[in-house]
Parts: C-alpha cells; sequence; structure tokens
C-alpha cells in the first residue's frame, strides 16, 4: 500500500525569508514520520528555498540559466536538510532530484523515470522528491510544483493514501476548512479560495486544489490538511480524513 505524503514549504522553511529553514519543524517531522515510514514518499515543497530565487530571475516567464542553477541547488539543499532529519529519526531515505529525472512539456511532467522510486520503495528506504526546477521540450525550462509531483506518482503508484500538509486546516473558505471538495461543487468556493500568504509562483492553495481535483478524477481521493499541527501527519498517514477531502464527482 503506497501511502504519498508532501509537507508544503510554508511548514519547512520561513517563506518570506531566503534561505532560511525550520530546523525544530523539520525535526518533528522526521519524528512523525519514522512511526510509519513504510510504503511512503515524501514530496516536499520549496519554500523561500525555491519561490524566492524563481520569483528572483522570473523563472515562470523568462529562461535564465543561472537562474536554475541557483534554484535548483537551493531546494536540494532544503532536501538535504530533511533526509538528514529523517536519518536522526531513525529512517532512511534519499533524494530524489525531479531536475534530474523527470522532462516537461508546456509545464506538465511528460517522463519520469520511476523505477529508482521503486526500488527503494522495495528496500525499505524513503524516496524524497521536492519542488523543483526542470527542463521543458517547450520552453527550456519550467518549475514543477511538489503537487504536480503528488498528482504524478500518486496516479502511477496506484497511491491508496494521498495527504497534502499545509499551515493552513485545509481548504479555507470564511476561515473555516471545507470538509470535503469536489469538481462539481468547486464553482460555489472558487472565488473564496485564495492563493498563498508569502512568495509563491507556483498558485498556493488554488493551485494545489485544482492538481489534486484531477487526481480525483482519475479515482484517487486526498486531504489537504494542516502539518503543522503535532499528530497531524501520523494520523493522515494512517488514512484518516482530517481537513478538507478532495472527492471525486460523482
Ligand atoms: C515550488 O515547489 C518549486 C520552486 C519554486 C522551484 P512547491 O510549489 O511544491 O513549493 P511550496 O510547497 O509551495 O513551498
Amino acid at each position: 500500500m503506497t501511502r504519498i505524503l508532501k509537507i508544503g514549504g510554508s511548514i519547512l522553511t520561513d517563506k518570506s525569508r531566503e534561505l532560511v529553514a525550520r530546523p525544530e519543524e523539520i525535526s518533528r517531522i522526521a519524528h512523525e514520520i519514522s512511526t510509519q515510514p513504510d510504503d511512503l514518499v515524501l514530496v516536499h515543497g520549496a519554500g523561500s528555498f525555491g519561490h524566492i530565487p524563481a520569483r528572483k530571475y522570473c523563472l515562470s516567464q523568462e529562461f535564465s540559466r543561472e537562474g536554475l542553477r541557483v534554484t535548483h541547488n537551493s531546494v536540494a539543499r532544503l532536501c538535504e536538510l530533511v533526509v538528514e532529519a529523517l536519518g536522526q529519526a531513525g529512517v532512511e531515505s534519499l533524494p530524489v532530484h525531479p531536475l534530474s529525472c523527470l522532462q516537461l512539456h508546456s509545464g506538465r511532467i511528460e517522463r519520469f523515470l520511476l523505477d529508482p522510486i521503486k526500488e527503494m520503495l522495495k528496500n525499505g528506504i524513503i524516496p524524497v522528491l521536492h519542488g523543483d526546477v526542470a527542463m521543458d521540450l517547450a520552453r527550456g525550462a519550467a518549475i514543477v510544483s511538489g503537487d504536480q509531483l503528488v498528482t504524478y506518482l500518486a496516479t502511477a503508484l496506484q497511491a491508496e493514501v494521498v495527504a497534502v500538509g499545509s499551515n493552513v486546516d485545509g481548504v479555507l473558505v470564511s476561515g473555516r476548512p471545507l470538509p470535503s471538495i469536489s469538481r462539481k461543487n468547486l464553482p460555489e468556493f472558487e472565488n473564496a479560495i485564495g492563493g498563498s500568504a508569502g512568495v509563491d509562483v507556483t498558485g498556493g492553495m488554488r493551485g494545489k486544489l485544482l492538481e489534486l481535483l484531477d487526481l480525483a478524477d482519475l479515482g484517487i481521493e486526498s486531504v489537504i490538511f494542516n502539518a503543522g499541527i503535532e499528530g497531524n501527519i501520523a494520523r493522515a498517514l494512517n488514512g484518516e480524513t482530517l481537513g478538507t477531502r478532495i472527492r471525486r464527482s460523482k
């Protein structure tokens, strides 16, 4: 039973300050994951390690070789912190950098070498992926969000649990999390669902939700929950419904 957990960059980093990680949060999350590490793929967001350099070099609009190097190296550093924290918590994981194993076309994943990820899972190792820059056949390069990685991996690996941890309690409408949402009732709430509080080049909550609605329509439901609250990650990994459940349209 493969499970996919995404931890948003807003939890792991201070989203308003470049290269500022939150080591206590990274360590807490690593310990929560260490209580049930089996068959788990971890995807983490880029937070300020990705969004700030990506905005500085205008990577959403322009091709910049220097911007690609700086942004990738920065998110790779955050990934290293996560992998190290997991090791300290007693679980083995390895970094899988999207830049090196997938190809985009117009911002969407077109090819993705999954064999090493499957092999890690078979051998009791947690693959750790992250929002990254990647080469793009139409645009030279583009940004691939952790949320797009989650949808792709969940489909390809036929995941049974997909949990997306954010720094809010779910999909908020008037400050409260919706218990569930599907593509059918999206128009009712669409205008009330916001972007992100910090710097975000991949669409904040709206971008996340659109990815997960696509996944739900393929038959794989997920939850968006608050990973900043202790104990929630373990609950989400158990397949409990917390936060907002992203349902398939009937
Ligand atoms: C963004 O990744 C990647 C880059 C900006 C390079 P995400 O969209 O997954 O990151 P968070 O969760 O919003 O921080």
